[in-house]
């Protein structure tokens, strides 16, 4: 979604802003710009496209002042477009501001403000902030107590940043719903939509939480309430991502980098304490009935979660996509909710969190950004340790996912009397994941590659699984499709001859993830059905099995526990997709059309 940065200090804003807004770029969007104040000047440059495209064109660099915001668009009210594209000013030219967001009511408003004389340029619903920041500045409120009462009159979710002329040495925050945070320097601050965009320059964070304003002077900020404008005493959080974190380290995209990283993904979220895990178990144990609630790869995250649960620790769970959970799903007292979100912004996980605390149910929440906007939504707050994600696939965040899933799986088993033979056995193997998705990536990479360049033209690709195999194909089809943008679907192999099977035709090429496990059997049936019907069969299976022996292409991964399988499965899928869409031009990191945080419902 839209990504905002802000800076006020000694140095130039503008070469720190652009470099914020490159390392929002992940966020995904349609338009970018900057505006900075010099000697009571507005200085805007915007216009759509790619930042580095517009940058060449603008010059953003060059744009006098120490203070400005800087905002990536991702259009929901009016077309992408450089009269559409933010910073937006009022119509007097006296105030800019950036918005993340939806206002709900701004045509009435903008009826409101023609009445009153203001002009818009833009499709925007953005325009009306800055006009009616001004109307009230114009009835002789100071820029403080004017953005509160535009505030209060805006319907929707958003994030504000806002400079003034008249107020050149103050930059205001406002947050409602959409993620906001302010970066503590030294004689200077920053603001941004997202923790890695400020990292370069500080550690230090400040979280904004629901219906709280910043205002931000050189030399700190000051927290209120927007509403009431009494003062919440806030101490800066130490977050422990570094900026090296945040960059791609010698590989050519991020989402490549990040494939790399899961090994010791894995390897750390297995030090998870036992006490956290402890917690969760006690707030899954004491329910009547538990979802988990997730949307896109969490949600197949949490598919493996329900299957682990229900095989190791004998725990009935039902894995909710989260958009879904107000129409199939009724919470009381006796319910345990879990929402799994890499950001901890998905407007459809917070939602569906909230609706199950309004119904007295419970919640938890596992994300990987700390403070983040469903720790607040939650009793029971727990974190995978991925470290920052950069590429809008969810990639290493999966594996954290789900091996905080699996361990929790192990842990309950433990508690609810497996035997500790059993249990000792299932630790050892867990510690050998690690090792064998390094392995994985030694091995299938120049295999990948060549695959790569024989399917990157296919029409349509087709993934089957069974068991814990259903989650990785989904999971699989999901990467393919959005970085590809090849039509993919995942599905239960099982599923096929109830309608599929006849999209199968000669040299369609499909994916089989086979597991270790007693569905092998029935996943050589299925490939033999999908064979006869002339298709190119690629499996990703047991290095030590038969299956090889069915198909076109055989790519092994080394035995695992079948359960443990969705870690090191999916290695060899998301190597696929990426290499593919590599070979097809197209940038894996910044797929189209799609956000990293989709704070809209
Ligand atoms: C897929 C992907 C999305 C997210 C989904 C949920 O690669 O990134 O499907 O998984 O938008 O996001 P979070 O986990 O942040 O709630």
């Amino acid at each position: 979604m839209c990504g905002i940065v802000g800076y006020i200090g000694k140095r130039d804003a503008a070469p720190i802003l652009l470099d914020g807004l490159k390392r929002l770029e992940y966020r995904g969007y349609d338009s970018a710009g900057i505006a900075t104040l010099s000697k009571k000047k507005f200085h805007i440059k915007k216009d759509k496209g790619k930042i580095a495209d517009i940058d060449r064109k603008l010059d953003f660099a060059r744009m006098p002042g120490n203070v400005g915001v800087g905002h990536t668009r991702w259009a929901t009210h009016g077309a992408p477009s450089k009269i559409n594209a933010h910073p937006h000013a009022d119509c007097h030219g006296k105030l800019v501001v950036v918005h993340n967001g939806i206002i709900e009511n701004y045509a009435k408003l903008k009826k409101f403000l023609k009445q009153k004389g203001y002009r818009f340029i833009s499709n925007t619903d953005t325009e009306v902030i800055p006009n009616l920041i001004s109307y009230f500045m114009r009835r002789g409120k100071n820029l403080e107590k004017s953005v509160r009462s535009a505030v209060e009159k805006l319907k929707g979710s958003f994030a504000l940043a806002i400079i003034s002329a008249d107020e050149p040495d103050t930059l205001i925050a406002v947050r409602k719903e959409s993620p906001l945070i302010v970066g503590v320097g030294k004689g200077e601050m920053f603001l941004a939509s997202d923790i890695p965009a400020v990292l370069k320059h500080t550690n230090r964070i400040i979280v904004l939480e629901n219906g709280e304003m910043a205002i931000i002077k050189p030399s700190g900020a000051v927290i209120k309430k927007t509403k009431s404008g009494g003062v919440v005493r806030k101490r800066s959080t130490k977050v422990t991502w570094t900026a090296e974190m945040a960059e791609k380290g010698g590989f050519a995209h991020f989402t490549l980098k990040e494939i790399h990283q899961q090994p010791e993904v894995i390897k750390n979220t297995l030090r998870v304490p036992r006490a956290e895990l402890e917690k969760l178990a006690k707030f899954l144990l004491g329910a009547e009935r538990v979802y988990l609630v997730a949307c896109g790869t969490s949600y197949h995250a949490a598919l493996v979660g329900k299957y682990a649960l229900a095989k190791l620790a004998n725990l009935s769970v039902e894995a909710v996509i989260s958009s879904e959970f107000q129409e199939s799903c009724r919470a009381n007292g006796k319910t345990a909710v879990l929402g799994i979100s890499q950001s901890g912004e998905t407007a459809d996980t917070l939602k569906a969190l909230r609706i199950a605390k309004e119904s007295g149910a419970r919640t938890a929440c596992l994300t990987n950004v700390v403070e983040s906007s469903i720790t607040r939504e939650s009793d029971v707050v727990c974190y995978t340790h991925a470290g920052p994600e950069v590429s809008v696939v969810a990639t290493k965040t999966f594996v954290a996912q789900v091996t905080y899933l699996l361990l929790l799986s192990v842990y309950l088993a433990e508690r609810r009397g497996m035997s500790k033979s059993k249990i000792c056995k299932l630790i050892a193997r867990l510690n050998e994941v690690p090792d064998a998705a390094r392995a994985v990536l030694a091995r299938v990479e120049p295999h990948i590659r060549k695959l790569a360049k024989k399917y990157s033209n296919s029409q349509h690709i087709y993934l089957i699984g069974r068991g814990i195999g259903y989650p990785i194909v989904l999971e699989a089809a999901l990467k393919l499709k959005e970085i590809t943008y090849i039509h993919s679907e995942g599905m239960p192999a099982g599923e096929l001859k109830h309608g599929t099977l006849a999209l199968i035709e000669r040299d369609t090429p499909v994916i089989a993830v086979v597991p270790p496990g007693a569905s092998q059997v029935r996943m050589v049936g299925n490939i033999e059905e999908v064979k006869a019907r002339g298709a190119t069969v690629i499996a990703i299976a047991d290095e030590s099995d038969d299956v090889k022996e069915h198909v076109d292409e055989f790519i092994p991964v080394p035995s695992t526990e079948e359960l443990f399988s969705p870690l090191t499965y999916i290695i060899p899928a998301q190597l696929l997709a990426y290499y593919m869409t590599v070979e097809r031009g197209q940038d894996p990191d910044r797929p189209r059309s799609l956000a990293k945080s989709v704070t809209v419902e």
